[in-house]
């Protein structure tokens, strides 16, 4: 078969502007970077946390550069009709939906033995049931459009598993198997799915897992995390790849880190 045959037309990039995006937990780290930059890509953005505050100053700073074009809603992803309630905000502003980030999502560290099992219950329903619902009430619009992209922010918990680490990777293992299903059943539907897996990056996550003060800094000085900026341009980058080309998964690691807190 000769390529022509096929009629491929390579374009370098798809042009972002003008689409509608979703982007849950964008009061801070990742979700808050991908935020700016699809805005600054002239991509109508809707920001979901529970944080009004912390919202709220992202959209003026959004403003203020003239991207007008930003929608806040506080809700919290665990529960079924806040996401649904995001999504249908959403249809009745702009009448789509384009692009899902599902990157909401924390951190819990400790061993089996010690499990403070409502934590490890908080956080398998924000990282998986959270995750879960996202899709339930994101894919239909995609759907009915027959086109649209999502991106999961999963992590190198979800490839490796540490002691001390096992109710967090828990939950992006099951991110991850999600994510390969949700693959499998749209891919003749015009949805792409991209699950990207960041080393350390510098934002709350440590704070929120449980880790000190000191041992963040100790652990920042030696491997030198990732900047939440570095994430989002990697989801830019998967995001404007043209219609034929899915990054299925992606991978970005600190220079300094070859595996989970080594
Ligand atoms: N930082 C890292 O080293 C690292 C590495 C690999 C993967 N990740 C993943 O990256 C994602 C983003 O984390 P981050 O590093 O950017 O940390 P972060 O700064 O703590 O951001 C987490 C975001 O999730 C939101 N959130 C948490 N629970 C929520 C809920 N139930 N409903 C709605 N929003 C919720 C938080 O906002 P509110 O508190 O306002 O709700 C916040 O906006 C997470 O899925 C995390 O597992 C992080």
């Amino acid at each position: 078969m000769k390529l022509d045959d096929l009629a491929l037309s390579w374009n370098a990039k798809e042009s972002l502007a003008g689409k509608v995006a979703l982007v849950t937990g964008a009061s801070s780290g990742i979700g808050a970077s991908i935020a700016r930059k699809l805005a600054k890509r002239g991509v109508h953005v809707t920001v979901v946390a529970h944080r009004r505050e912390r919202l709220d100053e992202l959209v003026q700073e959004l403003h203020k550069e003239e991207l007008y074009e930003v929608m806040a809603v506080t809700a919290d992803i665990q529960n079924a009709e806040e996401v649904q309630h995001v999504v249908n905000a959403i249809i009745n502003r702009w009448g789509r939906l384009d692009i899902v980030v599902a990157n909401a999502g924390f951190g819990y560290r400790s061993t089996l033995v010690d499990v403070d099992l409502e934590r490890w219950e908080e956080m398998y329903r924000t990282n998986v049931h959270g995750l879960m619902l996202t899709l339930r009430y994101g894919l239909p619009p995609m759907l009915g459009q027959g086109k649209g992209d999502i991106i999961i922010i999963s992590s190198i918990a979800g490839k490796e598993v540490i002691a001390g680490g096992g109710p967090y990777s828990a939950t992006k293992y099951g991110v991850n198997a999600l994510a390969s299903a949700l693959r499998l059943e749209t891919l003749s539907q015009g949805i792409r799915v991209t699950t990207i897996q960041p080393g350390a990056v510098a934002t709350e996550f440590s704070q929120v897992a449980g880790y000190s003060e000191d041992e963040i800094r100790a652990f920042a000085s030696n491997v030198l995390p990732l900047h939440p900026d570095d994430v989002a341009e990697v989801a830019l980058y998967a995001l404007e790849q043209p219609e034929h080309v899915n990054i299925s998964e992606l991978t970005i690691m600190p220079s300094r880190q070859a595996q989970r807190f080594k």
